[in-house]
């Protein structure tokens, strides 16, 4: 009974001593200068609720950086950064801060994906991971910090509340959800989502990326019931 009480004891602190080794690797919700993220590592978001990290859709050699849960137990991608830009060997592959910008680096150091800005001093720069599920690319100076940069305008394929589609008036460009190919492939597919540019308050979803093949729309938002007039669904909740 000795025995058993000890092998229990040793088992036990051995499970602890795991789960506290993957807590401890696992919290870090920030990528600074001089860090990398690379191979199986993952920076997760303050509170748990988000993981940045690579992953393998389908293909065993196309690896993409992508954000997705972390606390739901099947693996539910919401972003993906390098979606027609694969990479095949995660290992050798880096997402670090280089010339200003946020950059994946596939095996043969070639960029990518970039957060491509222009403009920045490359001083002190970092991303971080936030809770709400936005990578944000941010310029520290003294003790405050401004954002340069955020996943929230660069939706992919998954709104998350918070998420910015915006319709640009001057050139009449919406920023539009994109399906992914297939589930094996985040490539940008058939489906596309997007704010009406007439203005109309409406969502439509197009069939590839023609406002002439308008497959459904959500119908103009009514502000009085609080729900789109063609989604009556809605009143549920
Ligand atoms: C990054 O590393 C370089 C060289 O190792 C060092 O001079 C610099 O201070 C580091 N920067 C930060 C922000 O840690
Ligand atoms: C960055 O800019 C290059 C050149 O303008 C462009 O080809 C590329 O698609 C851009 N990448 C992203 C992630 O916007
Ligand atoms: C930031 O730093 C300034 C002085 O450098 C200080 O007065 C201020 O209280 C600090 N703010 C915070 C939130 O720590
Ligand atoms: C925008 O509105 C005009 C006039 O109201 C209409 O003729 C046109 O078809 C609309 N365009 C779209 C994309 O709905
Ligand atoms: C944007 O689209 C609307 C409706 O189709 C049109 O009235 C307007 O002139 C367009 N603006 C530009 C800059 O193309
Ligand atoms: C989608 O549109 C492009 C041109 O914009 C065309 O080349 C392509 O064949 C279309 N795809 C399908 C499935 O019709």
């Amino acid at each position: 009974m000795h025995t058993m009480n000890n092998s229990w004891f040793a088992l036990s602190l051995l499970f602890l001593c795991f789960s506290l080794k993957t807590y401890v690797s696992f919290g870090v919700d920030t990528i600074s200068a001089n860090q990398t993220l690379s191979g199986d590592e993952t920076i997760v978001s303050a509170g748990g609720d988000f993981v940045l990290g690579f992953f393998k859709p389908g293909k065993p050699s196309n690896y993409y950086l992508g954000m997705w849960y972390g606390k739901v137990s099947v693996q539910n991608v919401v972003w993906v950064a390098n979606r027609e830009n694969p990479f095949s060997d995660k290992y050798s592959s880096v997402l670090r801060i280089s010339d200003g910008n946020l950059v994946l680096f596939n095996e043969a150091q070639e960029p990518v994906w970039s957060t491509n800005l222009t403009s920045t001093s490359a001083s002190s720069l970092e991303a971080v991971l936030l809770d709400e599920g936005n990578l944000v690319l941010r310029e520290l100076s003294g003790n405050s910090s401004t954002s340069l940069w955020e996943s929230f305008d660069h939706p992919t394929h998954t709104w998350i509340p918070g998420m910015r589609m915006r319709l640009d008036k001057r050139t009449n460009v919406s920023q539009r959800l994109i399906s992914w190919k297939n589930i094996e492939d985040p490539a940008p597919g058939l489906f596309s989502l997007e704010l009406d540019p007439n203005g109309s308050n409406s969502y439509f979803i197009l069939w590839n990326g023609s406002r002439s093949h308008r497959y459904w729309s959500s119908g103009p938002w009514n502000e009085n019931q609080k729900l789109f007039d063609d989604v009556p669904e809605m009143r549920a909740n």
